[in-house]
């Protein structure tokens, strides 16, 4: 059988990053951006550079970091979009123009208040325009699903014809079904002449639920580029789920005619525990993958058969894709060595003032806590490599409380300075809350706060996520402790500090 390779186009950084709450900075996203690389993703999508500041330096600086990876800007088909895409991505090894356009007639009436025809000429033009600059240009026809077809194969047929080297077929609101979707790209493969010259993408959002079985679908059909984030983040429901695309094509190799990816798929547990730290969007406990639960067997029968046969009820390993061993890993007697050669194993290298850091912080952990699991170091490692500019920072608390009493908060800041605040709340957490907020002075509401255990066992860490807002933005932290209330202030100050941040840029 004929393999044939899929491209994977990641857009994590840039339609991910659109959804409410997920916006990260820029150290944020050349971390992830790392992660993708090691994913060995074909295309990462950057950000949107013409949209701000803070996206146009993104983009370029991840073009100037990943060196495997083709590295794309999102632009509008307007010339001043494509002049800042390109001036983004030029420093890359492998630069990519993304431009895009409606071309339903729903967004063309009500949204572009313009008609096909200007439609198409513009995208034409704009297609030329970017290719003056480079080679790698992809089009994306917006809301394509909603498109009258015979219109969707002229556009196509045209841009091909202006040099688009991939055409998206973007699912924009999620309104496709996996059949309608392949009799789609089916019509596209048969009704446009010069498709054979440019890559078929498509880019499908999850409104129903849909967006993965309609990649899927579209790849039965010939799509040979599929668009997907790191937990299916992006707009309203999300987009396609990357790991779940790569397991199906990994898992049921016999159903997709020798279609493969180059993924990682080791790599996927581990981006998406990072992406998880750094948006503090958790992935539900029962995500396909990469959920807590996705590899779990509660029922007797279910451990009984796994017991017996692992293939029983398990039809991929943990260990494909990365999550780590539930073992015991070290203890508190464990060395420096063996400590950087199982973040080897976990794929962490560290720099030498980073690695001391982490260190320090697994010998208390391991003085509090019996059993040092793999989770807890990756816990550790994310929790310190992802330190916000820390412009407050929790020196110490003294908690009073009980089920017959006001619960008081003593909290020591440092912020250049040393500074003490004391507060009341019905509960330990709203108490410190209470503290913390009389020390930083500044305008925000909490919007969210949530606290899971990592591991087991009842001295197991605890993780905190919080969200607040304010300056009408959304900022998100997060902190793991064994103590649960010391997470959680980490978990506010975490986000306090990144708002702060962003108000001094
Ligand atoms: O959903 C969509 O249509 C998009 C395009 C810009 C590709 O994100
Ligand atoms: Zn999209």
């Amino acid at each position: 059988m004929e393999r044939k390779h899929l491209m994977v186009f990641d857009t994590t950084l840039r339609d991910g990053e659109q959804s409410p709450g997920c916006s990260m900075n820029l150290k944020e996203k050349l971390e992830v951006a790392r992660q993708l690389d090691k994913l060995k993703v074909d295309v990462i999508e950057a950000g949107f550079a013409i949209a701000s500041p803070g996206d146009f330096e993104a983009v370029q600086a991840v073009a100037q970091t990943v060196r495997n990876t083709r590295v794309a800007s999102l632009s509008r088909a307007m010339t001043q979009d494509i002049d800042r895409a390109y001036e983004a991505v030029k420093v890359g090894e492998a630069p990519r123009i993304h431009t895009f356009i409606a071309t339903s007639d729903i967004h063309i009436q009500y949204k572009l208040k313009s008609t096909k025809e200007e439609v198409l000429e513009r995208a034409v033009a704009m297609v030329k325009y970017a290719k003056n600059y480079l080679s790698d240009v992809q089009f994306s026809a917006e809301d394509a699903t909603r498109t009258d077809t015979a219109f969707l194969y002229r556009i196509l047929e045209a841009v091909i014809k202006a040099g688009a080297t991939t055409v998206n077929i973007p699912d924009t609101v999620g309104y496709t079904t996996p059949d309608e979707f392949y009799n789609i790209i089916t019509g596209i493969r048969q009704n446009v002449s010069n498709i054979d010259k440019a890559v078929i993408a498509v880019h499908c959002h999850n409104d129903l639920g849909m967006a993965v079985a309609n990649s899927l679908a579209a790849v039965k059909a010939g799509a040979a580029q599929v668009e997907c984030t790191i937990n299916g983040i992006g707009e309203r429901a999300g987009n396609a789920a990357m790991e779940e695309i790569v397991m199906a094509l990994n898992t049921r190799a016999d159903q997709f005619n020798g279609v493969y990816t180059n993924i990682e798929a080791t790599q996927l547990y581990p981006a998406s525990r990072m992406l998880s730290q750094i948006t503090g969007m958790r992935v539900q406990r029962n995500k396909a993958i990469v959920g807590e639960n996705a590899f779990a067997h509660e029922s007797g029968i279910h451990q009984h058969g796994v017991l017996a046969n692992k293939s029983t009820y398990e039809i991929m390993t943990p260990e494909s894709v990365g999550v780590p061993t539930n073992q015991l890993v070290l203890g508190k007697h464990s060395g420096r060595h063996a400590f950087e050669d199982r973040l080897k194993d976990l794929g962490y290298t560290l720099e030498k003032e980073m690695l001391d850091t982490v260190f320090q912080a697994f010998k208390i952990l391991a003085d509090k806590k019996k059993v040092v699991y793999d989770r807890d170091l990756e816990a550790l490692v994310q929790d310190k490599t992802m330190k916000m500019e820390e412009h407050y920072k929790l020196k110490q608390f003294v908690i009073n409380c009980g089920n017959q009493m006001t619960a008081t908060a003593t909290v020591k800041l440092v912020n250049g300075e040393e500074m003490e605040e004391v507060s009341t709340g019905t509960g330990p957490i709203y108490a410190s809350f209470g503290a913390i907020d009389k020390l930083v002075g500044l305008a925000f509401s909490l919007e969210d706060y949530s606290l899971q255990a990592l591991t087991e066992g009842e001295d197991a860490l605890g993780e905190a996520f919080v969200q607040i807002r304010g300056n009408n933005k959304k900022y998100h932290g997060s902190g793991v402790s064994t103590d649960v209330i010391e997470a959680s202030i980490k978990a506010y100050l975490n986000a306090i500090n990144r708002m702060v941040s962003d108000t001094k840029k």
